[in-house]
């Protein structure tokens, strides 16, 4: 299947984008392995006719935005972010009413029209800079509330959260950090911004799963609890051979990122299924939040 997969990109001019926490063998047969960042850029620069996305739905749609003229592709249709699906176009709509003079922030976690209705987007590895770029005193930050709290420790600003979270990053507990350090003590503690901020302040680094691996690759340490999900122990084993990568808990699993197979990807290539399309109306609206993002980092 993976000679197959070779084939059929070089008849498609097609490029693989996989995200961290894709399954291992998806990550293996990737061109390009990231972080919702660098994946966004990657998006933006390639200069393939189709982009297959092994992901959830909010990264091929951000993709997809970025990238109109191209063919963007997800395997599996069912991988959609459940933090993404938190807040809505409407709702996002009725909070700008009752907060006029606020700036909008919206998480790359969002759906296009969520987007649409930002000023900027943000991932996890420029959620700081990109409260700070903007002109206001007040910004309304959706959909992840541990992030928007997180960005709210660095700036003077009023940062008003949205009241959504992800699964698989809030049930971190600080007990599950304390437990992880005393099995394995002397090792660096790594969490993810989306975890909650008393697991926050127990962690030696706060980044976005790309940050981890410059942080691992920037410290003399050995050893690395490792507070997001599960795939990233596999990118980091695959960089750092040499070191060793723990799991914070058995639980840090999002079921929406292991949806991707190889067989679907097969398919998906063959087919060119599935495409993702977005409105007009909402593809330029939403291009504007993501094109300032990238001008800001
Ligand atoms: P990163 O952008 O840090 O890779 O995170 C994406 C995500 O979905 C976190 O849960
Ligand atoms: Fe969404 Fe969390 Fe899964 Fe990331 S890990 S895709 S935020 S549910």
């Amino acid at each position: 299947m993976i000679e197959e997969i070779l084939g059929l990109k070089e008849e498609k001019n097609a490029i693989i984008l996989a995200h961290n926490y894709q399954r291992p063998e998806i990550q293996d047969i990737a061109d390009f392995v990231g972080d919702s960042f660098a994946l966004s850029r990657q998006a933006a620069l390639t200069d393939a006719d189709v982009i297959l996305f092994c992901g959830v739905d909010f990264m091929a749609e951000s993709a997809a935005i970025l990238s109109p003229e191209k063919t963007v592709l997800i395997p599996d249709t069912d991988a959609k972010c459940p933090m993404a699906a938190m807040i809505t176009r409407e709702a996002l709509i009725e909070m700008k009413r009752r907060h006029p003079g606020a700036g909008v922030v919206c998480y790359v976690n969002t759906s296009a029209p969520v987007k649409a209705e930002s000023d900027i987007c943000c991932t996890s590895a420029n959620a700081v800079e990109v409260v700070g770029s903007l002109d206001c005193d007040e910004v309304i930050f959706v959909p992840d509330r541990n992030l928007a709290l997180y960005a709210a420790r660095f700036t003077e600003k009023t940062i008003i959260p949205w009241d959504g979270y992800c699964p698989t990053h809030h049930q971190i507990l600080p007990q599950d950090i304390m437990d992880a350090r005393e099995k394995y003590p002397g090792a660096g503690v790594l969490v993810h911004p989306e975890c909650r901020p008393e697991v926050i302040d127990l962690a030696d680094g706060v980044q976005s799963t790309d940050g981890m691996i410059r942080h691992v690759r920037a410290s003399r340490l050995d050893e690395f609890i490792i507070g997001t999900e599960s795939g990233m122990i596999h990118r980091l084993e695959r960089e750092f051979p040499e070191k060793f990568f723990y799991a914070v808990s058995d639980y840090t699993i999002c079921p929406a990122m292991k949806m991707v197979t190889i067989p679907e990807v097969v398919r998906s290539l063959e087919n060119l299924e599935y495409v993702v399309s977005i409105p007009d109306a909402v593809q330029e609206r939403a291009k504007r939040a993501l094109d300032r993002m990238l001008q800001v980092r």
